[in-house]
């Protein structure tokens, strides 16, 4: 005898499926962006969130089945699977639309930056590029010299996203640019004494986080910045280790980030990595877009990890979100292809948003101190590669530590909220400083790297002095 379904049948089946499907895609999608399960493993209020979507896709079937084996209250439990299908359908899709929708909104128009990019620069001074974005299609020309504004570099086309490379610089000057008939900006290079002179921090966490105004502070990042494009301090580049932004998915915390950055790369050339806050959820694409976009050149890394020479100078920046979890075959592969190709005389830095060694507390039932997986699978790596200097963010606090000859740098200062007092101490910690904004302010000289850890004016709070590491 033939079975006929009938459309409230077919309806009701269709509903039942659907719920763990789409939660199931949703969940998919949410996940295989970069930080989600780094955020799913270490943020405890996060976790609940998305097991809670994850339970309401499996809600539905469960109670189908059940309302198949218990005859009695079979209607009403039919009642009760149909409606949480249609909050397991409802419910993933806008929690994954919000993320969704968030990231695909894009400023039309960004104040311009000057960049560092991948590679090695001629002469020992790194490629930089000048990024912005216009609201119409626009052709720009960026002009620079040393006495005078003599070289140019003229777009070909009109376009509504700019790139202007500007390369082959000459070391121990002072270059004068202009975009247009803009503002006039200048910024020094790397010269025979001062083989590369950078300021480093991060966490300034900029904007606001998921549901309240929990971002950083953006007058520390400014009052940083002032210090640091002082022509009379003669710094040549700034770096952000990270977590930019407090939340990467809203473009109006990337807006509020470029605003406070902007004003600063007219005097230093600026090199932001992504941390897990820029990441986060679905945030890269922001990063990306406003801070490596693509006709950026990547000669020897990608988008995301990239080597910036500077001479003798090797600074390698990685993509370390949460931590080793960020650290996949590929990009650990480039990174020993990167170390190996370094002379054993040269400097290396490494640059990473997550720590290997430092002093930390307990959050969530995570050490946020020493991570363990960090400190078996990378530190072995900076050791026999005879890495200088390792700098990370991630951890809102001041900190230097030694460790099997490799020197780490903790500076994550830079306007974010601090940590508390950490209740463990690294063994590998020479000097700690809680609850203190700043940043780090380095001098690679051919036999040495000067380390002055400095507040957010610019005063020195601790300084020391790294040999190479052989
Ligand atoms: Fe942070
Ligand atoms: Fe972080």
């Amino acid at each position: 005898m033939k079975t006929q379904i009938s459309f409230r049948q077919a309806l009701y089946v269709g509903l039942i499926l659907a719920a763990p499907i789409v939660t199931g895609l949703v969940l998919w999608w949410l996940f295989s962006l970069d930080g989600t399960l780094g955020l799913y493993q270490w943020m405890p209020e996060f976790r609940s969130i998305f097991i809670a979507v994850g339970a309401l896709g499996v809600i539905a079937p469960f109670l189908a089945l059940v309302a198949r084996l218990v005859t009695r209250a079979h209607r009403a439990l039919r009642v009760l699977a149909v409606a949480f299908a249609i909050l397991g359908i409802i419910g993933p899709l806008a929690f994954g639309g919000y993320f969704l929708r968030a990231s695909l909104e894009f400023s039309a128009s960004t104040p311009p930056l000057l960049l560092i990019a991948d590679g090695a620069g001629a002469n020992g001074v790194p490629n930089l590029a000048l990024v912005f974005r216009t609201e119409q299609e626009t052709q720009n020309t960026l002009y620079y010299g040393v006495e005078s504004l003599g070289e140019k570099i003229a777009e070909a086309r009109a376009t509504r996203e700019h790139v202007l490379p500007l390369k082959d610089l000459k070391p121990g000057t002072r270059y004068q640019w202009r975009l247009n008939d803009g503002a006039l900006c200048s910024f020094a290079t790397p010269s025979n004494d001062a083989l590369y002179h950078f300021g480093v921090s991060g966490d300034s966490h900029l904007g606001a986080g998921l549901s309240a105004s929990t971002g950083g502070d953006p007058n520390v990042a400014r009052s940083v910045l002032e210090y640091v494009t002082n022509p009379g301090n003669q710094f040549h580049a700034f770096f952000v280790v990270g977590d930019t932004v407090n939340l990467g998915s809203p473009n109006e915390n990337w807006t509020i980030a470029l605003e406070t950055l902007a004003p600063f790369a007219c005097g230093v050339p600026l090199r932001p990595l992504m941390g897990n806050h820029d990441a986060m959820i679905n945030g890269a694409p922001h990063y990306l877009a406003y801070l490596y976009p693509e006709g950026m050149e990547t000669p020897s890394g990608t988008r995301l990890y990239y080597r910036i020479d500077a001479g003798r100078v090797h600074i390698i920046m990685l993509k370390m979100l949460w931590g080793v979890g960020s650290f996949y075959a590929e990009q650990r592969a480039w990174f020993v292809k990167q170390m190996e190709s370094i002379p054993s005389d040269d400097w290396t830095i490494v640059m990473m948003h997550s720590m290997v060694y430092s002093s930390g507390s307990v959050f969530g039932g995570y050490a946020w101190y020493d991570p363990v997986e960090m400190v078996q699978q990378v530190a072995p790596l900076l050791e026999k590669y005879k890495v200088d200097l390792v700098v990370s963010g991630h951890n809102h606090h001041i900190e230097f530590l030694q460790k099997n000859g490799v020197s780490y740098a903790i500076v994550g200062a830079l306007g974010g909220a601090l940590g508390p007092e950490a209740s463990h101490k690294s063994p590998a910690s020479v000097w700690y400083l809680p609850k203190q904004y700043g940043f780090l302010d380095a001098t690679v000289r051919s036999d040495t790297i000067e380390l002055h850890f400095r507040d957010l004016n610019g005063s020195e709070l601790e300084a020391f002095n790294i040999a190479k590491n052989q």
